[in-house]
């Protein structure tokens, strides 16, 4: 091979490399808390927010948090309590914000007596009759859910958001779960029973 030649792929090689270091962007937690001065409002300055139709954003995992941002930001997802709120931010401001989100620590509510028994029935074990999985095989038996996975953690969440988003799952008013439409084919398959139980359940999770 001739020098040209290797020095010619030596050259690409470096800046693959230095490309693909830059599409995976690192955030940084503390400088993520200056720039969510205006998201404290709504969701709690660390993430705990105190409203039912707020979601709680503190100890949410990194990957999931990353992608609902980018997806608010385009459109894909439609949030319009956030309308523009998200335009003027950078990938890098996004990755920090996820970053320090998710690094606190979330709080934890408390479920209805009256309904935790259908609720919990529903979540570990699903109906095998209608074909529903159990949630925690993606969510975890705790609520933790799968932060490298990018599975969401639910415990403690609100009731009330956790009740609308499988609510607009199931009415594909939510489309953001991918091309395999997991939470939409799971959501079709819940009542609005089953739906209030499993947000209750969820609520009082940890
Ligand atoms: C005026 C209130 C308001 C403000 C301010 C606000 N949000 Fe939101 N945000 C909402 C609402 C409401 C939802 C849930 C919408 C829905 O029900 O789908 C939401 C959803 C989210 C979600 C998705 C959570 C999940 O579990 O999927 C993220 C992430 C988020 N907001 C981040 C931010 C960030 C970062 C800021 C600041 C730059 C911000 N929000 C400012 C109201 C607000
Ligand atoms: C096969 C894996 C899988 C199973 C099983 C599953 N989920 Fe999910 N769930 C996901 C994924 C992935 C997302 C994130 C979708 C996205 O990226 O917007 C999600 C999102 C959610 C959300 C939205 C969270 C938020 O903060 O907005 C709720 C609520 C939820 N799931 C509840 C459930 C419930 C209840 C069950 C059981 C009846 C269940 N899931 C079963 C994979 C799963």
């Amino acid at each position: 091979m001739n020098k040209l030649l290797v020095s010619l792929l030596l050259t690409l090689g470096v800046t693959g490399v230095a490309q693909a270091a830059g599409t995976a962007l690192v955030g940084d937690a503390a400088a993520g808390q200056a720039k969510t001065a205006v998201c404290g409002a709504c969701h709690g300055p660390d993430g705990n927010s105190m409203a039912p139709n707020f979601p709680k954003l503190a100890g949410q995992g990194n990957k999931y948090l990353l992608k609902q941002l980018h997806e608010i930001k385009d459109g894909k997802r439609e949030v319009l309590e956030m309308t523009g709120m998200l335009t003027n931010l950078s990938d890098q401001d996004l990755a920090d914000i996820a970053a320090y989100f998710s690094s606190q620590k979330g709080s934890v509510g408390a479920a209805d007596a009256k309904l935790v028994e259908r609720g919990q029935a529903l979540f570990r074990g699903g109906n095998v009759e209608k074909g529903l999985p159990a949630c925690t095989g993606c969510h975890s038996p705790d609520g933790q859910g799968n932060a490298p996975a990018g599975f969401p953690h639910l415990g403690g969440q609100h009731a009330g958001y956790i009740e609308k988003q499988l609510t607009a799952f199931r009415e594909g008013d939510r489309t953001n779960d991918g091309d395999t439409m997991v939470m939409r084919s799971i959501a079709a398959k819940l009542s609005n029973k089953d739906i209030k139980a499993l947000a209750s359940y969820i609520q009082g999770l940890h």
